[in-house]
């Protein structure tokens, strides 16, 4: 499927995009991500390809003020749904925005977040989001995404297991070419530690400004 074919088909899906996620544990990773982030109540957040705003509204739970940016208006719909649904809909705002050009100035958030998205992106444009994020943030940026195994035999398992995805885009092949760490490192983050979560891995970075 082409990019915007897949965007377009996220956006139309959106409504049934947290059942179906939450079959795979992202909700108990939006949860992870939050407690690792540990946002100060002011701590400004910007929480980057937020699809429904899991990450998001668990963040602004704690208190911080999020900004949450997503391209697919059917995704930030679902987002606006479950944040007015929520206590904390004062402290989340839903932009749609492309990633690769995010309107913010520079180091204009302490804290970034971004969930499951880097996976799904064509080479270049995973590249301009990173760098994207690398340029808003002021101090930390999680990222969390498919924990690929370096071993052939669980390597030959986790490309049955993802199957679809990678019957679905080329671009997923080109994620699992190249370890996070080290791209993360290559786009100028300093990755303190990783850990899993299940399926997924967390990365935690610090950038210097
Ligand atoms: C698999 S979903 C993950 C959503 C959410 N972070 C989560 O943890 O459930 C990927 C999201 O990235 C968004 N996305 C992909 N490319 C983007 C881009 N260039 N700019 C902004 N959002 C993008 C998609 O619209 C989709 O909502």
């Amino acid at each position: 499927m082409s990019r915007p074919g897949q965007i377009r088909f996220l956006s139309r899906a959106a409504p049934l995009y947290d059942p179906v996620v939450r079959l795979l544990g992202f909700q108990r990773l939006w949860r992870t991500m939050a407690e690792h982030a540990g946002a100060g109540p002011e701590e400004r957040c910007l929480d980057v390809c937020t699809g429904t705003g899991g990450v998001a509204l668990a963040v602004a739970g704690g208190g911080a003020p999020v900004v949450g940016i997503d391209v697919a208006a059917g995704m930030l719909r679902e987002a606006e749904r479950k944040a007015r649904a929520s206590e904390f809909a004062a402290k989340v705002r839903l932009v749609r925005m492309d990633a690769r050009q995010l309107a913010f100035r520079d180091a204009s958030f302490p804290l970034v977040t971004c969930t499951m998205a880097l996976h799904e992106m064509a080479e270049d444009e995973r590249s301009s989001v990173l760098a994207e994020v690398r340029r808003v943030a002021s101090a930390r940026v999680l990222f969390a995404d498919y924990r690929v195994p370096s071993s052939p035999g669980r390597g030959l398992l986790f490309r049955a297991l993802h199957a679809f995805e990678y019957l679905e885009s080329d671009d997923f092949a080109s994620y699992t070419a190249r370890e996070m760490g080290e791209r993360l490192e290559a786009a100028e983050f300093r990755v303190e530690t990783h850990f899993d979560a299940g399926a997924y891995r967390i990365w935690p970075c610090r950038v210097a400004t």
